[in-house]
């Protein structure tokens, strides 16, 4: 089966529909890119994670927000829509009705998380709130530029040896092996979607509607998911701790019940995604060898690097020390301390 021949739903309903869905998909990669390397420093490096958290509560990146939410919604309801109707050829005839459902029903989720979110938004610039300036908004994005520019360039260097090695033909290898793994990931993409849709709407109804991204750094706010643990010392690094550290129970030790949810989320988005954006990047680059095969590279190792980043947080222990460290980077940036850490830092 070739790539057009399974994107076959691109002809049957408006191009719209295929290009939203193309380019939402892509918004939501890039934004994981970030996101799991920035949570991993809730372990790995405690006081970073606090600046990153600042940045999602700029204005730069509360708009960001805004958009993130539309393309995951967007992008749920067209993709259940793509998955339902490639598995029912008979309902073909009402494709284009039912790409119109699918943008109906992301308005009709739109409006009331935006309504709750811009109450969130007015209610936090209300108080005078800390806001991280823009120029280190911009500077603490600069190394995942750096990042992500290096890569490609890797890949296409590695991409050149091995063409020079083995020549340039079909990327995926062997016809009938490229075929069978296509199927699979067709299978995967689709298998995937349905998983992804009530673990990503919970996780987004936790951040955004139940906590709100500015509450993950208010002391004295229960931390959702947690029977009622409260953040004492305001430190979004206490926020996963506490979460993380949270068993079905609801004592702090046993199955830890967020971190087993996480790692379902972070392995199914990230295959799912990185293999969408192998899907791209190989349509625009398969009149070269050379960058088609760079973009199977880079997609391969950007996904391998986001499992092995986000995994190894999600199974390191997390210990109250890293909560000091946190009060540490709040300082750093300039945050008002909580009580808690300005006794912790003897200020
Ligand atoms: C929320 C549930 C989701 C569903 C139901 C879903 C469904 C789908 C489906 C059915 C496809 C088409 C696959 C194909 O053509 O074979 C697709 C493509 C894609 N998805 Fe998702 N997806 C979801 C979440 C995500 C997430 C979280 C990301 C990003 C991390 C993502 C990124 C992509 C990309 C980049 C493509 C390729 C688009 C293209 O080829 O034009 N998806 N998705
Ligand atoms: C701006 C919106 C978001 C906020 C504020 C947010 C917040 C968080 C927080 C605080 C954690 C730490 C763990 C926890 O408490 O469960 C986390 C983990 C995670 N989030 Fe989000 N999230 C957002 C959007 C998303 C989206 C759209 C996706 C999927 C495409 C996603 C995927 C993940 C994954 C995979 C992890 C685990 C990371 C790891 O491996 O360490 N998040 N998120």
């Amino acid at each position: 089966m070739t790539l057009t021949e399974t994107l076959r739903y691109r002809g049957a309903i408006g191009q719209w529909s295929w290009v939203l869905h193309r380019v939402t998909g892509l918004g939501v990669v890039l934004f994981l890119v970030l996101h799991v390397i920035d949570t991993s420093w809730a372990v790995f490096y405690p006081s970073l994670y606090e600046e990153a958290i600042a940045s999602y509560q700029s204005p730069l990146f509360t708009i960001g927000e805004f958009g993130l939410i539309a393309c995951v919604i967007f992008h749920a309801y067209n993709g259940l829509r793509i998955a339902i109707f490639d598995y029912n050829p008979r309902l073909w005839k009402h494709q284009e009705r039912a790409a119109y459902i699918a943008l109906g029903l992301t308005a009709l989720t739109l409006v009331p998380t935006f309504a709750i979110m811009v109450a969130d938004v007015v209610e936090h610039y209300s108080h005078s709130p800390f806001i991280l300036p823009f120029d280190m908004v911009l500077r603490a994005q600069l190394p995942f530029a750096v990042g992500i520019a290096a890569a490609v360039v890797g890949a296409v260097l590695l991409s050149g040896i091995v063409g020079m090695i083995a020549g340039n033909d079909d990327v995926s290898g062997g016809k009938a092996t490229g075929s069978r793994l296509e199927r699979f990931w067709w299978s995967y993409m689709r298998v995937s979607g349905f998983l992804i849709v009530p673990l990503v709407f919970g996780h987004l109804a936790m951040m955004h509607l139940v906590q709100g991204v500015f509450n993950l750094t208010v002391a004295g706010t229960p931390i959702v998911g947690t029977n009622g643990l409260v953040n004492v010392s305001g430190t979004a690094v206490e926020f996963v701790l506490a979460r993380w550290n949270t068993s079905l129970s609801g004592a702090t030790t046993g199955l830890a019940v967020w971190r087993l949810y996480d790692i379902g989320l972070l392995f199914l988005v990230t295959v799912h995604g990185f293999n969408g954006l192998r899907y791209v990047l190989t349509d625009y680059t398969a009149f070269s060898p050379l960058l088609k095969r760079a973009a199977v590279y880079l997609c391969l190792a950007g996904g391998v690097v986001l499992l092995v980043v986000g995994g190894a947080a999600l199974l390191s222990s997390l210990d109250r020390d890293a909560i000091i460290l946190a009060c540490e980077g709040q300082e750093h940036i300039g945050r008002p301390l909580s009580a808690f850490c300005q006794e912790a830092l003897g200020l």
